[in-house]
């Protein structure tokens, strides 16, 4: 049994509890060192509020007891799926940054495929990383399905999403989301690609069989070097919650992971700037890409 499931929040315990600045800031340096994400001193509250709750459902009475049970309980293992679950911020939607969608679609892929042998098969690998609950690696299939297929039809599509989040992990394998998800998403695809349930959208398994979900951290090297080769990475609106050591750690295994003439993506708020000078800057409409040449 799962700790979320066996245990029921207990009155009271937990309930209001403040942070010191030195549990803050131990916590913090726990959180950086797990996952490279770096809270900044405003963001206390917020890390206050969401362990906070975790602290109701234990049953503890403070920050200090919360901080060895990640860091030596017994039933560490356990929370710290919980732990991921409360640090994360996971916004995402449907077609969110339609530029880079298509760039991808209108240059990068045609691009890539023209590198290849005119007349044979090529499964085009693209991976969302930080890909909260799917939403963007399933608007990449579709788009694939749409624009790409009928143009390539020797073309074949993998798409990994990959999250350190294992709640959105869950949603993104289900691949049924609520009305948020769907507001950027162009009608002709909501009615072509979902089944609308109950006020829910579930995305048809003609889309669904060629994305898969994995748990991920980003900031794992030795998993990160385990991903194997990608022609296409979106890793967008991520990066900005990380400082700039382990944004230089995370994008240089970003570029091991991806083939020559491959491309990353990034979200159009953040920068490689002081971070790698190992890719080619690209300029589309709206939107720029990385290129590993
Ligand atoms: C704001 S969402 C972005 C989702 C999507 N890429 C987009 O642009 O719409 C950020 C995601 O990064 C994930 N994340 C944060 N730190 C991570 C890490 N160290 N490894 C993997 N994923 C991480 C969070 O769980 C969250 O789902």
């Amino acid at each position: 049994m799962t700790l979320g499931a066996s245990i029921l929040p207990k009155q009271g315990l937990g309930a209001g509890v403040k942070m010191s600045d030195d549990t803050f800031r131990q916590t913090r340096e726990f959180i950086y060192q797990q996952t490279g994400i770096y809270f900044q001193d405003n963001k206390k509250y917020l890390l206050e509020g969401r362990l906070g709750k975790r602290l109701q459902v234990l049953g503890l009475g403070s920050f200090e007891e919360y901080l060895q049970l990640i860091k030596y309980g017994t039933r560490r293992n356990e929370e710290m799926k919980f732990f991921y679950d409360a640090i994360t911020i996971n916004e995402t939607f449907f077609f969110r940054n339609e530029p880079q969608f298509e760039a991808f679609e209108r240059t990068l892929v045609p691009a890539i495929m023209s590198g290849r042998n005119g007349g044979a098969r090529h499964k085009l690998r693209v991976w969302s990383a930080a890909s909260s609950s799917g939403e963007e690696a399933h608007t990449i299939a579709m788009i694939y399905l749409e624009r790409l297929r009928p143009k390539y039809p020797l073309l074949d599509l993998e798409v990994v999403g990959t999250d350190i989040n294992t709640s959105v992990l869950e949603t993104a394998r289900k691949g049924v989301y609520r009305d948020y998800s769907i507001r950027n998403m162009p009608k002709y695809y909501l009615e072509k690609y979902f089944t609308a349930e109950d006020g829910r959208f579930a995305v048809h398994d003609d889309v669904r069989r060629y994305v898969r979900f994995d748990h991920l951290n980003l900031y794992d090297q030795a998993r990160m070097r385990q991903m194997g080769s990608f022609d296409i990475i979106f890793c967008c609106n991520v990066l900005i919650y990380f400082d700039t050591p382990s944004k230089i750690q995370v994008v240089s295994n970003l570029y091991d992971s991806l083939n020559r003439g491959g491309y990353l993506f990034i979200g159009y708020a953040e920068s490689l700037h002081g971070i790698s000078t190992a890719f080619k800057l690209e300029n589309f409409p709206k939107t720029v890409a990385y290129k590993k040449e």
